[in-house]
């Protein structure tokens, strides 16, 4: 008897057909976001939920979910919209789909601080309304090349940003809970705390998971330790942001500009951010290529696979 798996947002057609030929599936034709009570009803009596980074799936909802939910495998390498401590209490084990993502991310970041630094948006708004002629003075950037990058969390991500940025023969620098072995540094400074990293950042790469722990960790405090002019990239999660403090450095001049992927309860933005012209905004594209995301889906099929035939899926995270 196949197992009986319930996918909460549309996917890529190919991925589709996969997991119906393995499991029997309730798929979301419409790609309609649904509520937590819907993927309560929805999903009771299957076995395993197939979820996406727009599905909070809280403590609570986890309470309520029914008890035949053995899985919940997240299509993404983020799994901050679970929450995998109950999932664990309650038997379900969790999995996300880390590295197929990596290099897709890490452009992104680059694209962010490259957009925010070198005012990518008022550049389309000046061509867009025939508002300009090219002068002297005209949308001074700030160039990335031969600056000091300074990356939060070096982990998969945050190495391939470095990688990249080294091609802009950047000076690297991170913080990250514990210092790396030179193999995977390679090159880049450790700080060991987040003031000493951000004194030095020119540019500010922020690419940490999100958990309790680096919930609002860039705060007014934080920003502060910064030095005038930084350019921040946020392609990791809004939460690790707190909007409010952003916004006044970006007012204060305390950051140069920002280049932002993700937000605090996506799909809404901060009004705020949208009446600032140094921002450079995208809607969550950071994985946004159709191989990148057959192989997430592909990724979160073959825990599903592996954990239905008794093996320990790969990317168990709790
Ligand atoms: C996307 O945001 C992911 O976590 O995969």
């Amino acid at each position: 008897m196949k197992k009986k798996i319930f996918v909460t947002r549309r996917l890529l057609k190919e991925n589709e057909e996969k997991l119906k030929e393995l499991f029997e599936v309730t798929l979301n034709k419409d790609d309609k976001i649904y509520k937590p009570q819907e993927i309560i009803d929805g999903s009771k009596n299957f076995d395993g939920i197939l979820s996406s980074v727009s599905d909070p799936i809280s403590a609570d909802t986890i309470s309520k979910l029914s008890s035949s939910i053995k899985i919940i495998a997240n299509g993404a390498v983020g799994f901050g919209n679970i929450d995998i401590k109950a999932a664990k209490e309650k038997g379900i084990t969790v999995t996300n789909t880390p590295d197929v993502l990596t290099d897709a991310t890490a452009d992104i970041q680059i694209l962010l601080l490259l957009g925010a630094s070198r005012k990518a948006y008022e550049g389309r708004l000046a061509a867009e309304t025939q508002n300009w002629k090219w002068s002297w003075d005209f949308l001074l950037g700030k160039q990335m090349s031969n600056k000091k990058l300074g990356i939060l969390g070096m982990g998969r991500i945050g190495r391939a940003v470095a990688k990249r940025a080294k091609a802009f023969n950047m000076e690297i620098h991170y913080h990250n809970r514990s210092k790396l072995s030179p193999e995977l540094e390679d090159g880049a400074i450790y700080h060991k705390d987040l003031k000493s990293l951000f004194k030095q950042s020119e540019f500010l790469s922020i690419n940490c998971p999100a958990t309790p722990e680096t919930t609002k960790l860039v705060n007014k405090e934080t920003l502060s330790y910064l030095e005038e002019n930084t350019v921040v990239g946020n392609a990791a999660r809004g939460d690790i942001v707190d909007d409010d403090a952003m916004i006044e450095a970006l007012k204060s001049g305390k950051v140069f500009a920002y280049g932002l992927d993700v937000y605090n309860g996506e799909p809404k933005i901060h009004p705020e951010y949208l009446k600032l012209k140094n921002i450079f905004l995208l809607p969550h594209l950071g994985s946004a290529t159709k191989r990148t995301r057959w192989d997430m889906a592909f990724r979160a099929t073959k825990n599903l696979e592996d954990f239905f035939s008794g093996n320990k899926p790969q990317d168990q995270v709790n």
